[in-house]
């Protein structure tokens, strides 16, 4: 069998930390091809991983691969996924899908006219709390969701490497970065639910006013400060559910927590302390999930899923309709705090 030739788009932290060790222990793909604008970086990354080719521009990397892997700064995920959907190049681009709703738009209809399948690595699908939750919800044991909570906080951990603090090249701070994650998850669990309307206030005080900045990740400079770092939002559903979300990178919090609730009409669901709460025939019982039968890690299943889809063998778990839904509603709460008001969302 040929192997799949893969390009890694960006030769930073997630692609040496995750995606190229993960996708070399797949017998199906071969990691070939490098690309950075950094093109000394992109030497030392292939050197170190093995990696044959380090293409000099992106062009170059398009016409020799099956599929690339996108870890770029966010500003350059939809322009580099349009272009490889547009010469049949599968992608998988890492979250957010892009930095606004229309980019999103743009990437879908470029997939919808390729051979290429479109990827977005919301990871935290992949996880086994979040494998439990599902299974228990596609089961109907929450019945429908009603009230659903998020937090995705952490206490005083900005990243103080890259470029996360740099609004024109990522879009914006702790929302679109981190807790993008977690409400990515609680919307794909809730089934299939639609944000109609938005309210969200932002903030960046922590680390743009704190001139004795205490922060566990690195060093960053509070001048150039520009995005936010922690997020409140109540976002409404059309059919009803609601969502509490809180997200932050450095918070005064006792500890980092990362927690979703799902309130059904039949039951209840926490995913990360992997509870199942019912009330019925005069008992309320919470049940503890102890064991996941899932041997591989989240990493493994997640490029296992964009490997098999292109080799027709399943489909993709995360769909690029998904992951815009995701980024309508951060777009949303980015204007809902500019403009002091609630933000309808149209859908499709
Ligand atoms: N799924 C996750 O949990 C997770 C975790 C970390 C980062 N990410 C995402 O991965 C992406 C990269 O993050 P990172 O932590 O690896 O950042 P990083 O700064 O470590 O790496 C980014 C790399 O992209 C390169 N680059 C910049 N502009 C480029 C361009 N126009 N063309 C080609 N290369 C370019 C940089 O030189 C750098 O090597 C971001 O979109 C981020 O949101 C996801």
């Amino acid at each position: 069998m040929e192997l799949l030739k893969i390009g890694i788009v960006g030769a930073g932290g997630i692609a040496t930390g995750r995606h190229i060790p993960t996708f070399q222990q797949f017998q199906e793909v071969s990691v070939s091809h490098i690309y950075d604008i950094d093109a000394e970086k992109a030497k030392i990354v292939a050197t170190e991983f093995g990696i044959a080719h380090v293409c000099d521009t992106y062009e170059e990397m398009l016409e020799a691969v099956d599929a690339v892997i996108i870890t770029t700064p966010n500003k350059f995920h939809a322009p580099y996924t349009i272009q490889a959907l547009n010469r049949d190049v599968h992608v998988m681009c890492e979250k957010p899908m892009a930095l606004t709703s229309e980019e999103c738009d743009a990437m879908i209809e470029a997939e919808e006219h390729s051979e290429g399948v479109l990827h977005i690595a919301y990871h935290y699908r992949f996880m086994k709390e979040a494998i439990a939750a599902k299974q228990i919800i596609d089961q109907g044991g929450i019945g429908e969701p009603l009230v659903i909570n998020v937090k995705a906080m952490r206490r005083r951990k900005v990243p103080g490497w890259g470029v996360f603090t740099n609004k024109d090249l990522q879009g914006g701070g702790s929302l679109i970065d981190y807790g993008c994650h977690l409400l990515d998850l609680a919307m794909w669990l809730a089934g299939d639910i639609k944000p109609i309307e938005v309210n969200g206030t932002t903030y960046n005080r922590l680390s743009k006013d704190n001139h004795d900045i205490v922060n566990e990740w690195g060093n960053f400079d509070a001048s150039t400060f520009e995005v936010d770092d922690h997020v409140t939002a109540y976002v409404k559903f059309d059919n009803q559910a609601s969502m509490l979300f809180e997200t932050s990178w450095a918070a005064n919090i006792e500890h980092d927590e990362e927690f979703i609730s799902i309130a059904g009409t039949k039951g209840g669901i926490n995913v990360f302390d992997m509870k199942y709460n019912t009330a019925s025939e005069g008992l309320m019982t919470t049940t503890t999930i102890d064991y996941v039968q899932e041997k591989n890690t989240f990493e493994y299943l997640q490029a296992s899923n964009f490997i098999r889809t292109i080799l027709h063998d399943s489909v993709l778990k995360v769909k690029s309709v998904e992951a815009r839904n995701v980024s309508k509603i951060i777009e949303a709460i980015y204007l809902s705090s500019a403009q002091n008001k609630a933000i309808k969302i149209q859908n499709s």
